[in-house]
């Protein structure tokens, strides 16, 4: 049942537009393979093709209320109607109605008598057209948007990469006039026995050491990925990482959990993975709240990638904010000097290893960043 429903879906349909009952009846005989619909009249066939969508419309040139030119130029006006391909059928023959016809809109010219096996090879031809050219228009519409979606994120990666050369002239031009005044103040500070200007000192020398860190990683987004490029033991980088940091976790009461499988290596610059499993740490620990929280750590093969996913059960990212955070100096850390550049740099790092990056995240419940990068060998 559900079958035979299927094949009379898909069978093309085509709306008769005749006044004469005879004619509509003499083409219906040619045409039982397909479903049909009939109109009269022009209001008729207007309300009909917009209604039903046919495949086809048949038309007869010559009728009483409305002639078939005119008809033909309003199916074409309409949005609802104007792709559907129309076909003259008529007593007429000579060339100037049939480029009349084509002028307003029609793709054929059929003409009276109608030698039925002519009729069905037409219709049948142009019907295939009609099926081509909308299978192209969906390729073409599904392309576009392909396209759209590539266009998007070479902008992106673009505007990281000026932004890495920029940040580099900018970290090395800033690093020497402020080292020197970190100096002098620092000689102030320790010489200068006022108690008040001393506090005052050291808030200065507080605010350029926040500068100097700013710009250390200002500086390693725009490192040129010179560095040395090898078969990399993630699951190695992520232990080292973990072992350098766990006690500071352990002071502030968070539990790590970590599933790391087998894996084969990765090339890579090691240093810069490292940095990518330090920040997406940081961040999932910077997420929990005071009484402390859980992440979790996994490696796993899935399609010829390394899968690197860091879970925490933190505060999660508002939607309105899933766009933004690997965005360079995006940081809702202002008060607690967060720069706003950690996940711009994964983002930076993981495409140079030709990887990706992405978050889910559910505000209250936690965030999952998910890092792929190509397998080295199998293993
Ligand atoms: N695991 C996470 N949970 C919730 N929010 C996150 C998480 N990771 C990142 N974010 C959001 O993305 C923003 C940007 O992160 P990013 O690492 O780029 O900078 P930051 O952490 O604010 O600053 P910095 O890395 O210098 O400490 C964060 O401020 C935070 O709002
Ligand atoms: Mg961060």
């Amino acid at each position: 049942m559900l079958q035979e429903e299927g094949a009379r879906e898909r069978r093309k349909s085509i709306l008769l537009v005749d006044d004469l009952v005879t004619n509509i009846k003499l083409l219906a005989r040619y045409l039982q393979e397909y479903k049909l619909y009939f109109a009269l009249d022009g209001d008729t066939a207007l309300a009909v093709a917009e209604e039903n969508q046919p495949d086809m419309i048949l038309l007869d040139v010559m009728m009483p209320d409305i002639d078939g030119y005119e008809l033909c130029r309003l199916f074409k006006e309409n949005p609802r109607t104007k792709k559907i391909p129309v076909i003259f059928v008529t007593a007429k023959n000579n060339q100037d109605d049939e480029e009349l016809g084509l002028q307003v809109g029609a793709i054929d010219f059929i003409t009276k008598p109608v030698n039925g096996a002519i009729l069905r090879a037409r219709i049948a031809n142009n019907l295939e057209l009609k099926e081509h050219r909308d299978n192209l228009a969906g390729l073409l519409a599904a392309k576009s948007k392909e396209l759209d979606g590539t266009y998007e994120q070479l902008l992106h990666a673009e505007k990281l990469s000026s932004l890495g050369k920029l940040s580099s002239s900018i970290s090395h031009e800033f690093a020497s006039p402020l080292f020197g005044m970190e100096q002098i103040l620092t000689t102030f500070h320790d010489e200068e026995p006022v108690a008040d200007k001393k506090h005052m000192l050291a808030v200065c020398i507080g605010e350029c050491q926040r500068l100097r860190e700013l710009i250390r990683s200002l500086h390693n987004l725009g490192r040129p990925t010179s560095s040395h490029m090898g078969p990399t033991d993630l699951n190695q980088i992520i232990s080292d990482v973990l072992h350098l940091c766990g006690k500071t976790f352990e002071k502030k009461n968070i539990l790590i959990e970590k599933n790391l499988q087998q894996i084969p290596l990765v090339q890579a610059i090691e240093d810069q993975m490292k940095q990518v499993v330090f920040n997406l740490i940081f961040n999932a620990c910077d997420a929990m709240a005071e009484g402390g929280g859980r992440f979790f750590i996994a490696t796993s093969v899935a399609k010829e990638q390394i899968v690197l996913t860091v879970t925490d059960n933190g505060c999660g990212i508002a939607p309105a904010d899933m766009q933004a955070v690997f965005a360079p100096f995006f940081t809702t850390k202002q008060q607690t000097g967060g720069t706003g550049l950690g996940l711009s740099i994964c983002y930076g790092i993981v495409t140079t290893h030709k990887g990706t990056i992405e978050v889910r995240s559910t505000p209250g419940v936690g965030s999952t960043f998910t890092v792929r990068i190509p397998a080295l060998e199998a293993k």
